[in-house]
């Protein structure tokens, strides 16, 4: 299957822009899953959590019934960073989409720096999407800190794990190929670019937007600033592989008895 990776740069608030940049790009490039960075139709950089609610959108809401109609058009799917109204609460998804409608919600586990003065902590357990052709996992930016993330995804079966992201310090694209080779597993990091600057705040957004395979190999990996379209043409079934040796392998192995997996203990 083809996967497309659309790194880009939002405007903060612009979300009628922003989302007629992505119809754009869209068409650019056949594909059969897209992946978009996090946060892809309002920008990252909120004043504070008034601003978050105003841009915030239900799912299905106004934007993913166009990006849905999009799907349609090109017959493809994607998975995009949305800011989320659920009730009153506001969450930093990522929404799977198909030209038959939502097919799944993923809300930010492990929020990053001050998205935790707006946002909510996504309250579900990780969890796969589809089945048969495709397992489709999905994390967001800051999850890749905890390797727990990507281990649950693959324990669950994912096949790939997209992952939008809004990347600013510096590791995530390297970690992410331990993430692969440990799981076993495709991982499609969509990055943005730019720069936000606001209230005296600025970030930079580090690109390098990238597909990795099953092995921990680069199938390829954009630069750091400027708007591209990255295509990986990955065979799925490498990744329901998990044989490392013929004496080893990378779920069946695992010693789940020895680890703790719980609350850390920290040294008072
Ligand atoms: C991040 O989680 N957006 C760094």
């Amino acid at each position: 299957m083809q996967v497309a990776l659309l790194q880009t740069h939002p405007e903060l608030g612009a979300v009628e822009r922003n989302l007629a940049h992505i119809r754009t790009q869209l068409s650019r490039q056949p594909a059969d899953l897209w992946i978009l960075p996090e946060l892809a139709t309002t920008g990252y950089l909120f004043a504070d959590r008034d601003e978050l609610a105003r841009l915030a959108e239900p799912i299905p809401g106004p934007s993913t019934e166009a990006l849905v109609r999009r799907c349609a058009e090109l017959g493809t799917t994607l998975v995009v960073g949305i800011a989320e109204r659920f009730g009153r609460a506001l969450y930093n998804s990522a929404a799977y989409l198909g030209p038959d409608g939502v097919r799944g919600v993923y809300r930010k586990v492990h929020l990053f720096e001050r998205e935790k003065l707006a946002f909510d902590p996504g309250p579900d357990p990780f969890r796969v999407f589809g089945g048969g052709g495709l397992r489709l996992g999905i994390m967001i930016c800051f999850d890749w800190m905890f390797p727990e993330a990507a281990r649950s995804l693959a324990l669950l079966g994912a096949d790939l794990i997209a992952h939008p992201a809004n990347l600013v310090l510096p590791h995530c694209q390297d970690a992410m190929v331990t993430r692969a080779l440990e799981n076993g597993v495709f991982v499609a990091t969509a990055n943005r670019v730019g720069l936000e600057e606001r209230a005296g705040r600025s970030l930079r957004f580090t690109g390098h937007s990238q597909v990795v395979g099953p092995r921990g190999e680069i199938i390829v990996r954009g630069g750091e600033s400027g708007d591209e379209v990255l295509v990986a043409t990955i065979d799925v079934s490498r990744a329901r592989e998990k044989r490392i040796t013929d004496h080893n392998d990378r779920l069946r192995d695992r010693r789940p008895e020895c680890y703790s997996l719980g609350d850390a203990v920290r040294p008072s």
